[in-house]
């Protein structure tokens, strides 16, 4: 980290970092497309990309990573990708449990994991339940997620809770946000996208409302620390008012 303040002239403020920097990765298709290698070989250099970009986030002290591996629409990719981007998520976390206890990295999931396969469903309950002894920093990892399906999930539970009458008269925020898969979480300062597209494809809906938006057009398999650096510089010229005014 010393040599990158030392290398680069312009570089982001340590005191003002990001808390939670959420992720969108994308371009890992055209990636490959342009190298003419299957969708799965983007998808593998992708999730290379993710462990280089969580171990750095870990490295500056980033408190919290969320990216987004897995849409609740994407099972409308052939099944053969479907698959594989699967197999690529059991890769990582048998990797990522036999380092766990020496990176003391707290990993989470977002999304309904109930359909997954059991092998897939028994690591991640493994790598939550050996994350809970851990306080630094926590990868959250968005899987059979959708923004739109995690509000109708927790207005479903919220009615189910209250079915015998007793809710309050007003439903507030801070209620309701414990309902979603994120409840503890902060919500993103900084949410990037990658590959050019310029849109929140059903990504933390209720909890990205005030969240800043870097878009590049680096494709996520070539996304480096640099990029985040980038990304990281943008988020601090930023002002932040939350609907007031300038102070
Ligand atoms: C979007 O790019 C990417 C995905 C739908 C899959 C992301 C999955 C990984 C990076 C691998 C597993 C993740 C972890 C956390 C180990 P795209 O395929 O839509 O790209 P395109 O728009 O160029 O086709």
């Amino acid at each position: 980290m010393l040599n990158f303040f030392k290398k680069n002239k312009q570089a982001w403020e340590p005191d003002r970092l990001p808390r939670h920097i959420a992720i969108i990765m994308d371009g890992n298709g055209r990636w490959a497309a342009k190298r003419a290698l299957p969708r799965t070989a983007g998808h593998a250099a992708g999730a290379e990309t993710f462990r280089r970009v969580a171990t750095y986030c870990k490295d500056i002290g980033i408190e919290y990573l969320t990216v987004y591996a897995f849409s609740t629409e994407n099972w409308k990719r052939p099944q053969s990708e479907v698959g594989s981007i699967m197999q690529l998520l059991e890769k990582y976390l048998i990797e990522a449990l036999e380092k766990m206890e020496r990176d003391k990295v707290k990993m989470k999931f977002l999304g309904d994991v109930s359909v997954l396969s059991p092998k897939l469903r028994a690591l991640i309950s493994e790598t939550e339940s050996l994350s809970e002894k851990f306080d630094g920093v926590q990868v959250n990892i968005c899987l059979n997620y959708g923004g739109r399906d995690e509000i109708l999930r927790a207005a479903t539970h919220y009615a189910l809770d209250y079915k015998d009458g007793t809710a309050p008269q007003k439903l507030d925020e801070e209620t309701f946000s414990k309902y979603m898969y994120s409840s503890g979480l902060p919500d993103p300062d900084l949410i990037i996208r990658p590959s050019g597209e310029m849109r929140s494809s059903n990504f933390l809906l209720w909890q990205s409302a005030y969240s800043e938006f870097y878009f590049t057009d680096v494709l996520w398999p070539d996304f480096s620390a640099t990029e985040l650096d980038r990304a990281i510089i943008a988020y601090q010229t930023r002002e932040r008012r939350y609907g007031g005014i300038k102070k």
